[in-house]
């Protein structure tokens, strides 16, 4: 097995867990919005509830939470292994001729540090939501199940709340226009006829993930 081990800690080889841990959060991140698009509904947050409480308590949604905490802790990992691994090779062509500005976006040049404010909202936002839903003591809602909806909505009236969640959602979407991109050149999937679709279809998911997620604060403090 030390071929594994050895492929997986060269520097392609953690390309390769981050794309695909990437791709993977991806489509959490697409589950998780079609989830919480339920908040929208006019009904007091009853049917934000009941899914609220399914997601906590179905065997297998627990099951997938457990992947779902892998591919986060690879992720992270293997972008702190990497983001070290260039340093140290850019500190030693310092004196080299070295227009990086120039032939690299700023997204790309920047990953870490987009990566490093999305993880600050995802503790705060973990322990909010996630930590009292689970382990919290929530009123209940006409149906006995957690009331999860009043603790979103009362979350979102509060201005500083609302602006870290904004800043993060852009944050959010200039690291999924550049990842989702990378993802796919680290795994040879591109072509001269494809690749530019998969760019256009890049932005157009990290602009709609992002806008919609963005959308519930905002919609919630103005208009509650
Ligand atoms: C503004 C929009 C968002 C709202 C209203 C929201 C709401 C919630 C709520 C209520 C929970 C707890 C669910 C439960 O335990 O039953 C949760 C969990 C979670 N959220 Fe969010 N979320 C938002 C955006 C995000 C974003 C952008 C990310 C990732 C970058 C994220 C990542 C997570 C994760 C990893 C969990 C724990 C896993 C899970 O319960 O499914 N959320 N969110």
């Amino acid at each position: 097995m030390s071929w594994l081990s050895n492929a997986l800690s060269s520097s392609i080889g953690r390309k390769i867990v981050m794309s695909i841990t990437g791709l993977f959060l991806c489509s959490f991140l697409v589950i998780h919005l079609i989830g919480n698009l339920q908040l929208f509904k006019n009904d007091g947050g009853v049917a934000f509830n009941i899914y609220s409480h399914f997601m906590g308590t179905n065997p297998v949604i627990r099951t997938l939470e457990l992947v779902l905490v892998a591919g986060f802790v690879f992720h992270i990992y293997e972008a702190i292994v990497l983001s070290g691994k260039n340093r140290a090779a850019r500190g030693k062509q310092r004196y080299a001729v070295d227009h990086i500005e120039q032939n690299s976006p700023w997204a790309s040049r920047n990953m870490g540090l987009l990566g490093t404010v999305i993880l600050v909202f995802l503790i705060i936002h973990l322990y909010n939501f996630f930590w009292r839903a689970r382990f919290g003591d929530l009123d209940k809602d006409i149906n006995s199940n957690d009331d999860l909806y009043t603790l979103v909505v009362t979350s979102f009236h509060q201005w500083w709340y609302v602006l870290l969640y904004v800043l993060a959602q852009a944050a959010l979407c200039y690291h999924l226009i550049h990842g989702f991109k990378s993802a796919f050149q680290t795994l040879g999937l591109t072509h001269r006829k494809y690749t530019p679709f998969l760019t256009y279809f890049g932005y157009a998911f990290a602009i709609i993930v992002c806008a919609g997620f963005a959308a519930m604060p905002l919609y919630f403090f103005f208009t509650k």
